[in-house]
C-alpha cells in the first residue's frame, strides 16, 4: 500500500462566497482562516510541499456544502500565507460549474464536490479513520502511519458529525490534554508520525 497521510477539516461555518473579503477573513467567511491555516500546516514544509499528503476541507457554512480536496503529490502554488491560500481556495470553489455531489477537478491536485462529508468519507474508502479529540488515547503508540485523520475547527464537531465519523468506524485519538487550534493538531500529528516512521525506518 502506498503511503499516504489524510487530514480533514470539517467547517461547521465556512464558507467561500462573493460575501468573501480577503481584507476581514475571520469576520467575513464564517472563519475560513481557520481552514486556509490548516493547508499550510498539512501541506507546507520548508522549501517544499508534502507529496504524500491529501487534504480535504469541508464549507458548511454557505447556501450548499462544498468540499475542496488538495492532492499534494499533483497541486501546485501552494503558497504559505493565509492571504494567497484563502484566495486559492476561493477561486477553486468559485470555478464549479454544476452541482456535482463528486470531485471534480478545478486546476491541477485541486478538486472541489458540491457535497459535505459523505462525499470524503466515499472517497475514503477502505482507509482507516481517525477522529481526533481531547482527552482521547494518545497517538503515542497507536501505530498509525496510513490513516485519515479527522479534525474539528473553532467550535469543534457537532454532535451530527462526530456520529456519523464513529459510525463509519472512527477511532477517536488524541495529541495532549490542552485543546489546541486545528492547523496546530495537524503540525503535533506530523510530527508524530515523521518520528514514527524515523524510528522505524519507514
Ligand atoms: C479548536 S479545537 C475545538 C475546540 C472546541 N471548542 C471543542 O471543544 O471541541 C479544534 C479541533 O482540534 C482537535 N483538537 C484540539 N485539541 C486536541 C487534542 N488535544 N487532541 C486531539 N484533538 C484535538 C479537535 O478535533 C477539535 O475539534
Amino acid at each position: 500500500m502506498l503511503r499516504m497521510r489524510a487530514f480533514v477539516i470539517l467547517g461547521s461555518t465556512a464558507r467561500a462566497d462573493g460575501g468573501v473579503l480577503l481584507d476581514d477573513l475571520p469576520g467575513t467567511s464564517g472563519r475560513l482562516d481557520v481552514l486556509a491555516r490548516c493547508v499550510r500546516a498539512a501541506l507546507c514544509v520548508s522549501h517544499g510541499i508534502r507529496r504524500d499528503v491529501l487534504l480535504y476541507l469541508v464549507l458548511l457554512g454557505g447556501a450548499a456544502p462544498r468540499t475542496v480536496r488538495i492532492d499534494g503529490a499533483h497541486a501546485k502554488f501552494i503558497r504559505p500565507d493565509e492571504r494567497s491560500l484563502a484566495t486559492l481556495l476561493l477561486k477553486a470553489i468559485g470555478r464549479v460549474g454544476s452541482e456535482d455531489a463528486r470531485f471534480v477537478e478545478q486546476r491541477s491536485g485541486i478538486a472541489v464536490a458540491c457535497a459535505g462529508l459523505e462525499a470524503v468519507l466515499h472517497d475514503l474508502t477502505g482507509v482507516p479513520l481517525v477522529v481526533l479529540e481531547k482527552g482521547a488515547p494518545d497517538i503515542r503508540g497507536a501505530r498509525l502511519t496510513n490513516a485519515a485523520f479527522f479534525i474539528g475547527d473553532h467550535v469543534g464537531f457537532d454532535p451530527a458529525a462526530r456520529e456519523a465519523l464513529v459510525s463509519a468506524g472512527a477511532r477517536p485519538v488524541g495529541v495532549g490534554p490542552i485543546s489546541l487550534h486545528s492547523d496546530d493538531v495537524v503540525t503535533v500529528l506530523h510530527n508524530e508520525l515523521d518520528r514514527e516512521l524515523d524510528r522505524t525506518g519507514g
